[in-house]
């Protein structure tokens, strides 16, 4: 039996092929229609009409040419970058945005890294606050008003429900806005690290950056940590915290860091995994000064590295000044 179909060359091409077909089926289309092969993370939300605008303009300017989306589970890209990426992050991504190209960091854990103003400088005048940052300014993004017919045209391609309210409301938005809010939602279904000891690295300082916050904190800080990290805060037995200066990397810790590391002390910080002094040094506030005391002094510190970024050629100056009291 085996034998003759064999000899029949036609016969045989067409068994062969529905065999591989059925098997192809079976083993590679019918998986893919199954649910299993299209996960959610619980945590995840649709974009809302701004960040979907701002995704649009992240296209556009092909950011993802000099960015990834997308933590390899890698010990040394953890590390880095936080929890590595999960399939199920990406379930309204059309079309992806992982890249394959990282002149800049991964982008995938940005959300909620920084405050707003932070990123409105940073995409304005990247050397303002980074200055060796090879990323173009982004600044005239500010004069561009969004469009709400486009948007609504890509919005309904995704097919992705917003209301006529919502696109309409883009009209008073620009690139701009839009750009800072989809960012701001990078890897927000993936819960943060939290670490021993209790403290969020995540949490968002309720103060943010209020007048009254930032007056409140630079009187707790004068108190308790001008003495071990200078008047302005840039630096003397403890490290500076001004811009790339903070940590000797570029950028800045977390709201959430900076409270631990206060609450908490040196343990803590090595706890976190952040380089700096070896010896330790930093005294844990925790039981002296309450929460909202230190969530002030971070809206203090926040300001200093804000200023200082924005007014390079003031540097020089206040160090002259603080000099002079000492
Ligand atoms: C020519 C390459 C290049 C392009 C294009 C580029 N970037 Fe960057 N980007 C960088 C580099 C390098 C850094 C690191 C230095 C810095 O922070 O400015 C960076 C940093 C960043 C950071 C801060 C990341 C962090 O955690 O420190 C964000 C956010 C960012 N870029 C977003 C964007 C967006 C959005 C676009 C598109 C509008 C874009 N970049 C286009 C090179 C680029
Ligand atoms: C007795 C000196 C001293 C005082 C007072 C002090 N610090 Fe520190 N601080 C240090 C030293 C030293 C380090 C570096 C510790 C290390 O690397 O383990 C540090 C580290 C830090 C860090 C982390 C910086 C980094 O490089 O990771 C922060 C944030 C910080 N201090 C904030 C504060 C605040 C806010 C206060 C006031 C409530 C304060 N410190 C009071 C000495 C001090």
């Amino acid at each position: 039996m085996a034998g003759k179909i064999y000899s029949k060359p036609i016969v045989f091409t067409l068994a062969v092929t529905v065999a591989v077909l059925a098997g192809s089926i079976v083993m590679m289309a019918y998986p893919m229609m199954r649910p299993e092969m299209h996960p959610k993370l619980e945590n995840l939300r649709p974009f809302t009409a701004l960040q979907l605008a701002g995704r649009d303009v992240y296209q556009r300017e092909g950011c993802v040419n000099c960015h990834t989306q997308t933590v390899r589970p890698l010990r040394t890209e953890v590390m880095r970058y936080g929890e590595y990426s999960k399939a199920g992050e990406f379930a309204y991504d059309r079309p992806f945005l992982w890249g394959s190209k990282r002149t800049g960091p991964d982008l995938a854990r940005e959300g909620g890294k920084r405050p707003d103003a932070w990123h409105l400088a940073h995409y304005a005048n990247p050397q303002v606050v980074v200055p060796r940052s090879n990323m173009p300014a982004y600044g005239w993004m500010k004069a561009n008003k969004l469009d709400p017919a486009s948007v609504k045209a890509h919005m309904d391609a995704l097919g992705l429900p917003y209301t006529a309210q919502q696109i309409a409301e883009l009209a008073t938005r620009t690139e701009m806005d839009a750009l800072i809010a989809y960012t701001q939602q990078l890897g927000h279904a993936v819960e943060k690290k939290k670490m021993a000891g209790g403290f969020d690295l995540a949490a968002v300082n309720p103060f943010g950056s209020s007048p009254q916050a930032i007056a409140a904190g630079a009187v707790l800080y004068a108190q308790s940590c001008a003495v071990c990290h200078g008047d302005e805060g840039h630096g003397g037995i403890g490290p500076s915290f001004i811009a790339k200066k903070f940590l000797e990397q570029p950028g800045y810790g977390t709201d959430g860091e900076y409270f631990a590391i206060i609450a908490g002390g040196s343990d803590v910080k090595k706890a976190i995994g952040r380089p700096g002094l070896a010896d330790g040094g930093m005294e844990p506030f925790g039981a002296q000064i309450p929460p909202d005391g230190i969530w002030r002094i971070v809206s203090f510190i926040r300001a200093q590295q804000l200023h200082e970024g924005s007014e390079q050629p003031g540097v020089e100056k206040r160090e002259h000044e603080t000099g002079g009291k000492h």
